[in-house]
């Protein structure tokens, strides 16, 4: 891949990367798109990332999907697909990691110790293999794009990181490989968190901007859901410190991260006032 890499560069041709955990949905191909449109070239890396998961999270249990996912990317039309191994990326020895302090600790964070270092080496190293131009996310993973952009500054990568809108179904529910856990009751039940964000929004549009109220509101109209068996964040927070507001201002980042059953689901929206 950096050989690759490399002759693409000195052909003189811009490099796109989306890098994903596979199971392929609408929302990663709206980067593939993106990225196709911008870039001479697109890698789509697919990469279950051990490094990320706690030990009781669903790393086994993760949809897989390699097939699938190739016939969706031949589709697209897209160049490269990198799958590496675990072997490959992490093999015996391996001892750096790339630990984001300070924001890493907020909102999934708090409630996923060690995944956001996961989450960075995994992405430093991708970075360092492909050598990308530009590097495509998604908005509805916020806490992880604003911490890839916090190390590609610190760390003085020269690539450009784009985040890219959340893609919903029709009735509202941000598109995740994890709504595959959902049953179809628990499915129906995951649109109380679209519908609090839309009231959510409204609210602050009429003029409250006391955060209490606000955390409030959402809490009482996400525990209103009786399938919703634990709400880990709901409030408004400070886009780039990602710090609960005292007060709405300007900028405002509407954030949830909840249990429907046993499966958790995050989703955000941004408002600009
Ligand atoms: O968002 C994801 O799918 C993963 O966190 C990423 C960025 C591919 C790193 O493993």
């Amino acid at each position: 891949m950096q050989h690759l890499s490399n002759q693409l560069r000195r052909d003189n041709k811009s490099i796109g990367f989306v890098p994903t955990m596979g199971a392929l949905h609408e929302g990663h191909l709206s980067l593939i798109r993106r990225a196709s449109k911008e870039n001479d070239m697109v890698v789509v890396s697919i990469f279950v990332n051990p490094l990320q998961f706690g030990p009781s999270e669903d790393f086994n249990k993760y949809p897989r999907d390699t097939r699938g996912d190739s016939e969706k990317l031949k589709k697209e039309g897209i160049g490269i697909l990198f799958m590496p191994e675990a072997s490959d990326m992490y093999p015996e020895g391996f001892s750096t990691q790339v630990e984001v302090e300070g924001i890493s600790n907020k909102l999934c964070g708090k409630f996923r110790p060690g995944h956001f270092r996961g989450v960075a080496t995994v992405v430093t190293k991708l970075f360092n293999i492909i050598k990308p131009h530009r590097a495509y996310f998604g908005q509805k993973d916020f806490e992880q794009a604003v911490i890839i952009k916090r190390s590609v500054k610190d760390l003085n990568m020269d690539i450009d990181i784009i985040v890219c809108p959340i893609v919903r179904e029709k009735d509202g529910l941000a598109i995740s490989s994890r709504n595959l856990y959902l049953n179809p009751e628990e499915r129906k039940a995951a649109t109380v968190i679209y519908g609090c964000l839309m009231e959510t929004t409204n609210l602050i549009k009429s003029g409250i901007i006391d955060k209490a109220r606000i955390k409030r509101f959402m809490e009482e109209r996400l525990s209103g859901e009786p399938l919703v068996t634990e709400i880990q964040y709901a409030s408004a927070y400070d886009p780039e410190t990602l710090d609960a507001l005292p007060e709405v201002k300007q900028e405002v980042l509407l954030a949830v991260a909840l249990k429907i059953g046993k499966t958790r689901l995050i989703d955000n929206v941004l408002l600009k006032i």
